[in-house]
């Protein structure tokens, strides 16, 4: 699970949601297990399973779901909702992201490593926001979820929310034989590669939209650390750079640090990038 630095207060009039979790002190934070830890002053409000937790309790589901629309409504309220709407509704995001977008058919959204929702505020607030984006975008179809730390009880709620939940770990090597949004929040860099790896090709790398940590921050971080397994583990993402356009989200709220959306952009003077690598299909 994610260990930041970070300090709930509670804000203002103005702030993004009041009363959760924003960055204070960004140079100390940590997005993934390749970065620098630090201490969690966010313990969580229920310990996670250690093994996935197969509990069928009722009050617990019940008390779980209420707890979640609480945190849908907190969200869809807030500034920070507002601008990430307007966002998707800019040029920017429009002629770059979204290019190619079928009025008539629908994108899945494949939602991998949302964490526990019980156990921690950003999952509930990045959940929140999947099923906002699927209740206001009309282009958003069917949600898929999986994180192998999910417990039933989670799982309940989420598919009584309106998700799948997988009970297969695809390790992030999902085929996009159509367009599919993948939204990764706060990932380890892998399961991005992986993701880039499988559907490494002209083709299936034009089906994909990554809502997920910033690239360019995974590239700036692994050429300075020049760590031979980093760059090895990254591979596809570093090579993908050359065609990705990544646009940032704009959020101090700790759950959506970080977070770009991505897609793929390749013409012929990058297929020579594409053959460099070994796909493996
Ligand atoms: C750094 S945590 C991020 C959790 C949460 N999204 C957040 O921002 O706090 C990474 C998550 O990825 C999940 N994960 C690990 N392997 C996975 C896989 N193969 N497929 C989907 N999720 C996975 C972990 O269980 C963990 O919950």
């Amino acid at each position: 699970m994610d260990r930041i630095s970070a300090e709930s207060i509670t804000l203002g009039k103005s702030s993004p949601i009041e009363g959760w979790t924003v960055v204070m002190n960004r140079r100390k934070k940590r997005r993934n297990k390749d970065l620098p830890k630090s201490g969690n002053p966010n313990p969580p409000e229920v310990q996670p399973a250690s093994v996935v937790d197969l509990e069928v309790n009722p009050e617990r589901e019940s008390r779980l779901l209420q707890k979640m629309m609480l945190y849908i409504k907190k969200v869809e309220t807030s500034d920070f909702y507002s601008t990430f709407i307007h966002q998707i509704g800019s040029p920017e995001v429009q002629n770059s992201i979204l290019r190619d977008l079928n009025g008539e058919s629908k994108m899945k959204m494949v939602i991998y490593g949302i964490g526990s929702i019980e156990s921690y505020e950003s999952p509930r607030l990045q959940l929140s926001l999947a099923i906002l984006m699927k209740k206001s975008l009309g282009w958003i179809g069917d949600v898929e979820v999986f994180d192998p730390i999910i417990s039933l009880t989670e799982s309940r709620v989420m598919e009584t929310l309106g998700c799948s939940v997988l009970s297969v770990n695809e390790e992030g090597r999902r085929e996009a034989v159509e367009k599919v949004l993948f939204f990764m929040p706060h990932c380890d860099s892998d399961l991005y590669d992986h993701l880039l790896e499988t559907n490494w090709g002209l083709e299936k790398l034009k089906n994909i939209i990554i809502l997920g940590n910033s690239f360019e921050k995974y590239e700036q971080h692994a050429l300075l650390m020049r760590n031979p397994d980093t760059l090895n583990s990254r591979k596809h993402i570093l090579a993908a750079m050359k065609f990705t356009k990544e646009v940032k989200i704009n959020s101090v709220l700790d759950a959506f640090h970080d977070l770009s959306w991505h897609s793929f952009h390749i013409i012929h003077t990058h297929l020579l990038q594409l053959s460099s690598i070994q796909s493996v299909n």
